[in-house]
């Protein structure tokens, strides 16, 4: 592992002591990026708010397999992921859960990869497949070759992935497993899984959050990546591409004229909303933040304007000056990395590097709750990892809203924050982790 040059002792105790008193009764404007000094020891940041809620792993995952798995097994699952990297990660580990629940045999997935790249398995180009079967051992069944007598057959196709509300997976799904012995599903989104026995939840969390470690190939990219990277560092996962902007329907002003032609172009027919609807729209915190506005919003947690960030965001990010006019050091993979590794990379191992360095960052902000943010964040509980932020988007456009700037817009989102960040709201983690006071 890689020792990181954390905050001392010192600071935190400085800055819990300091920060208990001064900051719930003054405002956030004395420690204001301007006037913190470029030194990192004292520095009273958002980070320095004392937590009372933390988001730990389970005792009955860490506990492990208590339920022994069944003697027979109903059939073979193959579960059909598709999307970005993290949605397809989350929908293989609902199918681990799925496939304890059905007490069948999970066979390897399959990941959708990007037509231009001609690799035959986009989970083993990814994830350490060995590495996924060991941790797997007790908590469900994991094959990598199907036996002969269907190994030539094509999955029964059971595709969930457009159902919606409750239903349930023995009724709806073990039918088809029984007569078919090998099926390939697609989880349905938003399945909640608090009626699974404990034993299937216990898999979906060891295969998600334990079992799932990169290649080793992947694994020392990130690691070079990471080791470039000027510590202490945030790692940011700023989003506003054309098409996510274009897809939020919400209206901008004040963009370059290149950044409005580029949404423009990725709208479609997806006209942005106009007047009241605009302004509800906007309250309800489902407009991306610019460059500019999260920059605003750092500077208003009081992250210090020398802070070493590391930009985890895709290509095609727009009006990035709006950041890095203010944010002086971000860096990036495609600056870090050697022009060759880079040309080499796809979506997929691109993704991979952004989740690797940010599971392992000192911080990690992010703007979005997409599914990267919360499987990094979740994997940033697993290793005791809490300096983990999601920007309220929501608190920005009701306060500018209410008209406020400069100073007392930067207030109250300080308050905002600190709120969230010390309760552990916003990085509510589901089904695996549960609530610990401290
Ligand atoms: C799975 O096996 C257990 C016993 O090992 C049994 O109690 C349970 O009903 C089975 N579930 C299904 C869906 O077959
Ligand atoms: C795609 O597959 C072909 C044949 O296996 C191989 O020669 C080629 O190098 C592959 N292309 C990439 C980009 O990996």
């Amino acid at each position: 592992m890689i020792a990181f040059p954390l905050r001392t002792v010192f600071s935190i105790l400085v800055a819990a002591s300091l920060l208990v008193i001064v900051v719930w009764v003054s405002p956030p404007s004395p420690f204001s990026a301007s006037s913190v000094s470029s030194s990192s020891v004292g520095r009273l940041d958002i980070w320095s708010i004392r937590r009372l809620v933390e988001w730990r792993p389970c005792k009955w995952w860490l506990e492990g397999h208590l339920t022994a798995l069944p003697a027979e097994t109903n059939g073979y699952i193959r579960v059909d992921c598709y999307g970005g990297l993290n949605q397809m990660r989350r929908d293989f580990c609902d199918g681990v859960g799925i496939a304890r629940l059905l007490n069948a045999t999970l066979v390897l997935p399959k990941f959708e990869v990007a037509a231009y790249w001609n690799e035959s398995s986009g989970f083993a180009d990814v994830f350490d497949v060995d590495y996924f079967i060991e941790k797997m051992n007790g908590f469900v069944k994991v094959v990598k070759e199907l036996p002969a007598d269907i190994a030539s057959l094509e999955p029964f196709r059971v595709d969930c992935s457009k159902r919606k509300g409750q239903f349930d997976y023995v009724e709806s799904v073990l039918p088809s497993l029984l007569e078919h012995h090998f099926i390939s599903i697609t989880p349905a989104m938003s399945q909640r899984r608090d009626r699974y026995p404990l034993h299937a939840k216990a898999a979906l969390c060891q295969g998600c959050y334990s079992a799932l470690r990169l290649t080793g190939a992947l694994e020392s990219k990130g690691f070079e990546l990471l080791e470039a990277i000027p510590k202490p560092f945030l790692s940011l996962h700023l989003r506003f591409e054309p098409d996510m902007v274009a897809y939020s329907q919400c209206e901008y002003s004040g963009l370059s004229r290149h950044s409005m032609e580029a949404i423009d172009a990725a709208r479609g027919d997806r006209k942005p909303w106009t007047g009241e609807l605009a302004r509800v729209w906007r309250n309800r915190g489902k407009c991306p933040l610019t460059p500019k506005e999260t920059s605003f919003v750092l500077q208003a947690l009081s992250i210090p304007t020398n802070t070493n960030i590391y930009l985890a965001s895709g290509d095609g990010l727009m009006e990035i000056e709006g950041l890095t006019s203010v944010y002086t050091n971000v860096y990036t993979k495609s600056a870090l990395l050697s022009g060759e590794d880079f040309t080499s990379m796809h979506g997929n191992t691109k993704a991979a590097l952004d989740y690797y360095v940010s599971i392992n960052s000192d911080s990690y902000v992010a703007t979005y709750f997409g599914n990267m943010d919360k499987m990094v964040a979740a994997m940033r509980a697993v290793n005791g990892l809490y300096k983990t932020l999601f920007l309220s988007r929501r608190a920005f456009a009701q306060f500018t809203a209410e008209g406020l700037t400069g100073t007392e817009l930067k207030k109250a989102l300080w308050e905002a924050h600190q709120h969230d960040f010390s309760h552990g709201i916003g990085s509510a983690l589901p089904d695996c982790f549960c609530e610990f006071n401290l």
